[in-house]
């Protein structure tokens, strides 16, 4: 369920919080390797997390991060990032 605008923060889904340990909250550079989450949409993360875990998508690691979550949990996760960063 996507949270209306302003609605307070909902329970973070399975995974959400440690997409933080390496994409630095808004604002913040964790490190130059690493994009920002910041800029995008939930819709625009969840399709690059699609495309990670089907392979068409280079990365040196959120591939093998992508594949952790079904298409359903990274979907979740987007919304959550996008509504808590
Ligand atoms: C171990 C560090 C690490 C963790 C943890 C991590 N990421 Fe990433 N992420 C990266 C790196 C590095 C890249 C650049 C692509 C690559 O090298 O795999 C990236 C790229 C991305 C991109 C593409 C951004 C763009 O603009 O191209 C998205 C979306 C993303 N990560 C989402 C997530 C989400 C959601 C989580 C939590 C489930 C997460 N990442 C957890 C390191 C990480």
């Amino acid at each position: 369920m996507a949270a209306a605008p302003g609605a307070p923060a909902a329970e973070p889904p399975p995974g959400a919080t440690s997409c933080s340990g390496c994409h630095a909250p808004a604002g913040r550079v964790s490190a130059p390797s690493i994009p920002p989450l910041a800029g995008l949409a939930a819709a625009d993360m969840a399709r690059a997390l699609a495309e990670y875990r089907a392979g068409e998508r280079p990365g040196t690691v959120m591939d093998r991060i992508a594949r952790g979550f079904t298409a359903a949990e990274s979907e979740a996760i987007a919304r959550w990032l996008e509504a808590n960063r």
